[in-house]
């Protein structure tokens, strides 16, 4: 399928913060982007794939101090960490920079002095929390005291981890800095504004332009609705950034120099490749520029950044690509299950190409969470690549080899199968462009169903055993071969590695969707080497031991994963709650629907689970058994409360196995969570054991 028309793409995926180590949770965004950009590639378009490290703002100031170095120190170290993690899982930047560097310093100012120029900045005098101590303003993450609505202590400066509760820094009790211990006080300061209403209709017709997902941009119209709030771009000092220009020593916000980090790690680029920057960014580009991020930073990607570019006189984007958050087994990442994988213990232990293809397989255009199920992936690893996509390889390759000189057949003897896997390719590149990966993966598997029925009905090792059927052996295994190859050619995006593998071992050029126009006929092969091994269960074991191991000794205080960077602050009302993007539901068919067994259950027994926050174990009667249940329902429930209760359970959820115990099934519960959270109640007269319909 070569490009009559090749595009010239420019694709970036979020720049990860330089205060800590590249997770798992990570990995979907760059490993989205990486398949997506080596597909375009493949396609024979112009495209370049550049990031960066986000390496600006008080989180990295303050750990530098902590760990005595300097913030330059601290994050040259955290980019060759971040750079060697992505390499080993095969993400192939064009570019990787930081923005802590002179091409986005320049780029800030300009973007910065034109927006001013136009009138688009304003100043005005705010009341913060400051530390008398430190001698620095306090970002809400960075005060501590007890929770106004629980009591409970130790909580975060605007939300409350034990009970969900938000409120502003000024209601939490007992407040104190975490940096210093000190009481914060107020003070006042004069702060920088991005007047975003400045650009109301021009987002409003943009975000309704085809550059957003659909349910992006509905979230956006709730966000016009509540009305565009200026946005706070200054810091005061100490602050690990850069310097604005016409200031009294105020610094730009991380936020405001992170994404002009794109065009800076870009023309960063252009420079050293002889490439024209304007090309790509000027108003009149006709390059397409594509930013994938997470759900959580949709308002700074659809709103500021597209502002901020109109307004200093630059392209738009032409669209952002936002993917859900990654839970592991079912539940956020969290520290002490576990849970929270860095890049590098999955390396220490497993297959990142095992990795990426399970990513993919899960990955679709929306922004729903995806979920990382350790007995799931294994399943599906072993049962898909090993199983039976090399597999195909595997049997054909021996026969081939030895009985001839590694030579296939002259002409292929199935013209037609074969055909048809190159006839499937067009769609499963539509599927890759759409970055519907999930739809291309179960096509390409369907093809290496398709492949090994070839295969079986042939029975080349029986044929192999009877005089005058060389022809056929050498036949069928060649079309096998053929198939194979044209499997690995769809998978190269997601498999780079064990596609250039793939290409040694046929010798016969790149694999391209190009090339499979032509079947391999009459040409030679090299002996056939293991692709890939099966998953262990002890490996993923040994992965999740170590990660509980190296999480007790960092200093973080969070359990589980932590992006309150990402956080808008809840007074400064300028950033709005872009976590709560929901994820739309699917629409799904009567039989999905009947495949559930939902029972009334009568709660017999509810305890306390010993060392778990948010879980009560719970022994339900559904009629003629009981089963052993862990609900999250602790921040809403005293196990005597429920002592008694009829309910609803999901009883045919296969059993899993949780640090706690086996968990035989699920009860139902709908709200927000922490103390508004409710189980559903059945009216009375039902009886345990009787089914939902
Ligand atoms: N530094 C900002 C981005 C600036 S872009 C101009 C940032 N950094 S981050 O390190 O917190 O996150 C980097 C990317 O990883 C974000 O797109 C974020 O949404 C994504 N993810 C972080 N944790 C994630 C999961 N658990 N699951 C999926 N994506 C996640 O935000
Ligand atoms: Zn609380």
């Amino acid at each position: 399928m070569p490009n009559a028309t090749p595009r010239k793409i420019l694709i970036t995926s979020a720049l990860p913060y330089a205060n800590g180590s590249i997770h798992i949770g990570h990995l979907v965004e760059y490993i989205q982007t990486d398949i997506w950009a080596r597909f375009q590639k493949m396609q024979g378009h112009t495209c370049y794939y550049v990031c960066a490290d986000d390496a600006h703002g008080t989180p990295i100031m303050l750990r530098a101090q902590n760990e005595g170095i300097t913030p330059e120190t601290l994050i040259e170290a955290v980019a060759k960490e971040h750079q060697a993690d992505f390499a080993e899982f095969l993400i192939h930047f064009d570019n990787y920079h930081s923005t802590h560097s002179e091409e986005n310093r320049q780029q800030a100012s300009e973007i910065y002095l034109r927006l001013r120029d136009a009138g688009h900045i304003t100043t005005r005098t705010i009341e913060q929390a400051y530390d008398p101590e430190r001698e620095m303003f306090l970002p809400d993450r960075f005060i501590k005291g007890t929770c106004p609505k629980c009591g409970a202590d130790d909580q975060y400066g605007d939300n409350c981890e034990k009970c969900g509760a938000t409120y502003s820094t000024a209601e939490l009790k007992n407040a104190i800095s975490a940096v210093s211990g000190a009481k914060p006080i107020s003070k006042e300061s004069e702060h920088y504004f991005f007047k975003l209403s400045d650009f109301e209709e021009m987002l409003k017709g943009w975000t309704h332009g085809g550059h957003l997902q659909s349910e992006v941009a509905k979230k956006l119209d709730e966000w016009f609705e509540a009305g565009l709030q200026e946005w706070d771009i200054s810091r005061d000092a100490p602050y690990f950034g850069f310097e604005i220009p016409d200031s009294d020593n105020k610094y730009f916000y991380v936020w405001l120099d992170a994404p002009i980090g794109y065009m800076a790690s870009f023309r960063n680029f252009c420079a050293k490749n002889d490439v024209d920057f304007d090309d790509f960014w000027s108003k009149d580009s006709e390059a397409e520029l594509y930013h994938f991020i997470g759900k959580d930073i949709i308002y700074f990607h659809a709103l500021f950044w597209p502002a901020m570019l109109e307004g200093a006189g630059f392209r738009t984007p032409t669209a952002i690509n936002a993917h859900g958050f990654l839970t592991v087994n079912g539940q956020k990442m969290s520290k002490s299950r576990g849970t929270f994988i860095k890049a590098r213990s999955w390396l220490d232990h497993l297959n990142p190409e095992a990795l990426r293809y399970y990513f993919a397989a899960k990955l679709g255009h929306g922004i729903e969470d995806l979920d990382l199920n350790l007995d799931d992936f294994r399943a599906r690893v072993n049962s898909d690549l090993v199983g039976k996509v090399v597999n195909i390889a595997s049997r054909c390759a021996g026969f081939i080899s030895k009985r001839f000189e590694g030579r296939l057949s002259p002409r292929i003897a199935e013209p037609e199968l074969y055909k048809s896997f190159v006839e499937q390719g067009s769609s499963i590149a539509q599927h890759y462009e759409d970055r519907d990966f999930g739809r291309a993966i179960r096509e390409i598997m369907a093809l290496a169903d398709q492949a090994n029925r070839y295969i079986d009905e042939k029975k080349p090792w029986v044929l192999a055993k009877e005089a005058g059927k060389e022809q056929e052996v050498q036949d069928a295994c060649s079309v096998g071969l053929n198939l194979f190859r044209a499997l690995m050619t769809y998978l190269k995006p997601v498999l780079p590695e064990m596609a250039e593998n793939v290409e040694s071992f046929l010798n016969a050029g790149p694999l391209n969707w190009g090339t499979l126009q032509q079947p391999l006929e009459g040409t030679t092969i090299n002996k056939f080497k293991p692709l890939m091994q099966r998953v262990d269960e002890k490996a993923v074991e040994a992965m999740l031991e170590d990660s509980r191991e190296t999480l007790t000794s960092t200093h973080s205080n969070a359990n589980t994963v932590d992006n309150t960077q990402n956080q808008p602050s809840k007074k400064s009302s300028s950033e709005p709650d872009t976590t709560s993007v929901e994820p739309v539901a699917e629409e799904i068919q009567f039989e999905d629907f009947a495949k559930l067994d939902l029972r009334i259950a009568r709660i017999v027994k509810a305890e306390h689970v010993k060392k778990a926050d948010k879980l009560l174990q719970l022994t339900l009667d559904i009629g003629d058994e009981q089963r052993n249940v862990f609900a999250g329902i602790k921040s809403a429930y005293s196990p005597e409360e429920l002592q008694g209760k009829l309910t609803v359970m999901v009883a045919n959820l296969a059993p899993r196995k949780m640090r706690f115990g086996v968990s035989e099934g699920m009860v139902l519960a709908a709200g927000p969570g922490g103390k508004d959270l409710y189980i559903l109640e059945p009216h009375e007269g039902a009886q345990p054991g009787m089914r939902v319909k």
